[in-house]
């Protein structure tokens, strides 16, 4: 078979990695995507980054089986983790990961001043400050961990008064220190951004990195001749808890009937 016409794996903790999975369709929707949600680990944020490393590798190893021909690390927290990690013991597979888009940010502020949104564990790496250090040398960055907004996305919680008032207490400290611009630097993020937007108004910018990395995909696969020529089948969707709200939530996303299969180990 064209190589070209295995799937691109995707994976996060939970929905978050569909916002990717979204902008991937959009640029490349002749590629086929079997996602793969770690529900049954879910938060990511809150834990040791040798735990998501672990996950992480469990899955790669499972999407791999699965005959994907590469990986998009659809997450903040697990590409902080563990991206270098799978690049080392997978050297022939093709992964793509994803991190706070630190540079975009420094460059579109007019403030020089920058609200970062990400989770605990991005905030805490190795990854994270070398992206501080290369890039936000000239600008303030101000972050938050937050604590808690995984789990009521997760919930299905992405808009009415009590996800305002949460998104409120967040933003609005962002918002009298001076940031015009926001990052939206974990992948569950994007699911309330037209309430984030609300709240920091039309004159604010929020950075929601996923169509680049749907751009880094396709250069990627470019690069390797990996593209497929056309949709060879549908996209699958796997999570190692149980359904939850995913079904529902990835269907109104994506514009699917989406169907998933659950209590997956790897
Ligand atoms: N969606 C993940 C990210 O981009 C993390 C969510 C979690 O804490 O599980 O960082």
């Amino acid at each position: 078979m064209d190589p070209g016409r295995h799937p691109v794996g995707l994976f996060d903790s939970g929905i978050g990695g569909l916002t990717a999975a979204y902008a991937i369709i959009q640029q490349l929707p002749q590629e086929q995507l079997f996602y793969f949600g770690d529900t049954a680990h879910l938060p990511y944020g809150p834990q040791p980054a040798e735990a998501i490393c672990a996950y992480s590798a469990g899955i790669t190893q499972f999407l791999l089986q699965q005959g994907c021909k590469a990986i998009v690390v659809a997450c903040n927290t697990a590409t902080a983790a563990s991206l270098n990690y799978l690049r080392e013991r997978w050297p022939d597979v093709p992964f793509i990961g994803m991190e706070p888009a630190v540079r975009p940010g420094a460059r579109a502020t007019r403030s020089g001043k920058v609200g970062v949104l990400a989770t605990a564990g991005t905030f805490k790496s190795q990854r994270y400050a070398s992206l501080m250090h290369r890039y936000a040398k000239d600008v303030e960055l101000l972050e938050n961990p937050c604590t808690g907004l995984v789990e009521r996305i997760e919930a299905g919680q992405l808009d009415g008064p009590e996800m305002e008032a949460f998104l409120r207490n967040i933003l609005e400290p962002m918002l009298a220190g001076g940031a015009d611009t926001f990052v939206l630097g974990c992948t569950h993020y994007p699911f309330v951004q037209t309430l984030i937007e609300k709240i920091v108004g039309p004159d604010a910018t929020v950075i929601n990195p996923a169509p680049a990395v749907a751009r880094q995909l396709q250069r990627v696969l470019e690069e390797k001749g990996l593209l497929s020529p056309q949709l060879p089948g549908p996209h699958r969707f796997f999570v190692s808890g149980s359904n939850g709200n995913f079904e529902a939530l990835a269907s109104k996303l994506l514009g699917l009937e989406v169907k998933v299969k659950a209590g997956v180990v790897w």
